[in-house]
């Protein structure tokens, strides 16, 4: 290995081929299997776009409705699956609630056929259709409301509100939320895609796969960005106050949440749908506030970045947070539905890993002591110790 062919955290480096997903971040273009996300957040949903991701072509009407209704009929939670939620710990975050409990499921089903090429993702999409689930009933159980079951007429998106309010949602509200989901399910080579693939390239479960991979997401360099929009939001107070604000945040050289990606160079085009779902939405509930405010602080960041000569555009998570505030979602459950909409992607990707399998095997530059003889304790000097102390080892 030479310090050439060395890419720190791997950037630009092809470590895989994949069909699910094209990024082209120059033009500001998704494409999920050839199919533009425009153009799926309008006519697709997410249940059919899953089918995309996983069976590789847009299924007939009798197939998604086959598809539809079984994922369907597993969406509710056995008591057992309740109890953990009840019972875990107030400290604990739902990401780890939802590892937990894909490690629960992944206890309840048999692993006959992992140490195959193949493996059993497409019945594990059943468990996975419970996140949702999972997720607006730690909401309903912290509000000291009792567990309720799914309507299997209802799409992911709109059963979801129905959970978590109680009530089902009004037809709009549903179809926007179930299209964020779409917006979210695929992203190609991003860190808990690659982390999932990586994972399965062991032979490792789906299970196993998945739990990883929302283990990455967890992180906050990778999720989060769209909660750290709305405390933005919070923080900034009034659009008066944008211009200020932004002179002093950019003076500091801090990041404009929502705003810049690494692969897209022009708008996200995932910010583009959000923006037109904000404005639907604020139309509905007769309140351009919110909306207002992040426009206004789009068009300033832009102006600043256009005068340095640093164009930077807003990315999915700059609206999506005002979305699910507007849908009446918390902020902590902002990460957690990322991880429900992007397991889909993940188990395309885990699919597309085990058809054509290598186990991931990196390489890393040796920077550590040359060879050295093993010193005895009673040998040892401070020139010895290690400079790595037991609380950051
Ligand atoms: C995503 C991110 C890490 C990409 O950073 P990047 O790869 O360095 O982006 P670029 O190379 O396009 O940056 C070009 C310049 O714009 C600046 N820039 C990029 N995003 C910025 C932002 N959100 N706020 C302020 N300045 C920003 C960079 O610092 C860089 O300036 P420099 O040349 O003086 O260092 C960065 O944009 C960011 O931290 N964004 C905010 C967090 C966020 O929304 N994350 C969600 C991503 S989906």
């Amino acid at each position: 290995m030479t310090e050439t062919n060395y890419a720190k955290g791997l950037e630009g480096v092809i470590a895989a081929e994949s069909e699910v997903c094209q990024i082209d971040g120059l033009s500001g273009k998704l494409y999920y299997r050839g199919y533009s996300i425009e153009e799926l957040a309008q006519h697709s949903s997410f249940e059919e776009t899953t089918y995309l991701l996983l069976y590789e072509a847009l299924p007939s009407k009798a197939k998604l409705e086959e598809f539809t209704a079984r994922c369907r009929r597993c969406r509710d939670l056995p008591p057992a699956i309740q109890d953990m939620i009840r019972h875990f710990p107030s400290a604990g975050s739902p990401m780890e609630l939802l590892q937990s409990v894909i490690s629960y499921l992944s206890s309840t089903v048999e692993h006959k056929i992992q140490h195959s090429a193949t493996c059993n993702c497409r019945q594990t999409l059943h468990q996975i259709s419970q996140i949702p689930t999972v997720l607006a009933t730690y909401q309903r159980f912290k509000e000291g409301k009792a567990y309720l079951e799914s309507r299997p007429d209802l799409s992911p998106g709109a059963n979801f509100l129905y959970l978590l309010r109680g009530q089902e949602p009004p037809v709009e509200e549903g179809r926007i939320f179930d299209a964020c989901l779409l917006l979210h399910a695929e992203h190609g080579f991003n860190a808990s895609t690659f982390t999932a693939r990586v994972v399965a390239s062991t032979y490792s479960t789906c299970y196993c796969s998945i739990s990883a991979a929302i283990g990455a997401l967890a992180g906050f360099l990778h999720g989060g960005a769209n909660e750290r929009v709305m405390n933005m939001v919070d923080e900034i107070g009034s659009k008066e106050n944008i211009e200020p604000w932004l002179d002093k945040a950019l003076s500091e050289h801090r990041k404009v949440m929502g705003m810049g990606h690494r692969v897209y160079k022009a708008k996200d085009p995932r910010a583009t749908v959000m923006e037109r779902f904000l404005e639907e939405l604020s139309e509905k509930i007769g309140d351009h506030k919110l909306c207002e405010f992040l426009k206004q602080l789009e068009k300033s960041f832009g102006d600043h970045m256009g005068k340095k000569g640093k164009p930077v555009y807003p990315n999915v998570d700059f609206f999506s947070g005002a979305v699910y505030t507007i849908l009446g979602i918390p902020r902590y459950l902002f990460t957690p539905i990322f991880a429900a909409a992007r397991s889909a992607g993940w188990l395309a990707h885990i699919l597309e890993q085990r058809k054509d399998n290598r186990i991931f095997r990196p390489k890393a530059l040796f920077t550590g002591p040359d060879p050295r003889p093993y010193v005895p304790i009673e040998n040892r000097t401070s020139n010895t110790d290690s400079s790595v102390t037991e609380n950051n080892a």
